[in-house]
């Protein structure tokens, strides 16, 4: 997979967001995680939003095996994402709201959500309705619903919130298995050793500008 940012600049509402962003990345099948640092308010949640087709570029393109986004195609073609609080149906429980998702597209076997639950450490037979579980259960529910159709890019904006060091030990290896399957994964993290630890390319934000490339290890290592 193969993402090119070229001079991408968000304007909303009068405020520059993201500003003339220029990133370019190729994970040649063997898998990628690129980390997103910066302040509150430095544009992560923005760039992880346009990467998945939420907002287009006011200017500058944003394309993902060379087809632009708002142009070419409304968003990616393969994508999961976990972004700020992800929607689910309250009455229903984990497993049966994984079901009607995935019965949207209706590509996903039962097992795959199984498998999917128990990756983030959820059990598929649990019978409470989503309006009972913790925090942390939602959240770990929202990065099964993101990896539940085996999308070639995972977006995954602050996976980590209110997980527990078990769930956050979860994730992280979920993170790394989805790499270690040649996925293209963008990870925005306040937490700099998860993000050190488990990114390839660190990429640090400010004021909606990138500020810093790192590359932290070679693809494939
Ligand atoms: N709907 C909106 N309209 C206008 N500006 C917005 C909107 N939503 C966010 N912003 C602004 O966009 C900028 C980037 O916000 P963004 O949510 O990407 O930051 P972030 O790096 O994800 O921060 P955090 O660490 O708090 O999650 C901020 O200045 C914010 O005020
Ligand atoms: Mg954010």
């Amino acid at each position: 997979m193969k993402i090119d940012i070229d001079h991408f600049t968000k304007k909303l509402h009068g405020r520059t967001v993201l500003d003339d962003v220029n990133l370019h990345f190729d994970s040649e099948g063997k898998g990628l995680i690129v980390g997103l640092q910066g302040i509150n308010g430095s544009g992560k949640t923005m760039l992880i939003r346009a990467l998945c087709g939420l907002i287009y570029a006011t200017q500058g393109t944003l394309s993902v095996d060379g087809q632009i986004l708002g142009k070419d195609i409304s968003f990616p073609p393969s994508v999961g994402a976990l972004i700020e609080n992800p929607a689910f149906l309250n009455e229903y429980t984990g497993r049966r709201n994984l079901e009607l998702l995935s019965s949207i597209r209706g590509t996903v076997m039962q097992s795959h959500i199984d498998e999917a639950l128990c990756s983030v450490g959820l059990d598929p037979d649990d019978r409470r309705a989503y309006r009972k579980y913790s925090l942390g259960m939602k959240q770990r529910l929202g990065i099964a619903a993101a990896i539940l159709e085996n999308p070639q890019l995972l977006l995954l904006d602050e996976p980590f919130n209110a997980l527990d060091q078990d769930g956050v030990e979860q994730a992280a290896h979920v993170i790394q298995a989805q790499r270690a399957l040649g996925k293209m994964v963008f990870l925005a993290c306040h937490d700099a050793k998860e993000l050190y630890g488990l990114s390839d390319i660190v990429i640090t934000m400010k004021s909606g500008a990138v500020s810093s490339v790192e590359n932290i290890r070679q693809a494939g290592e």
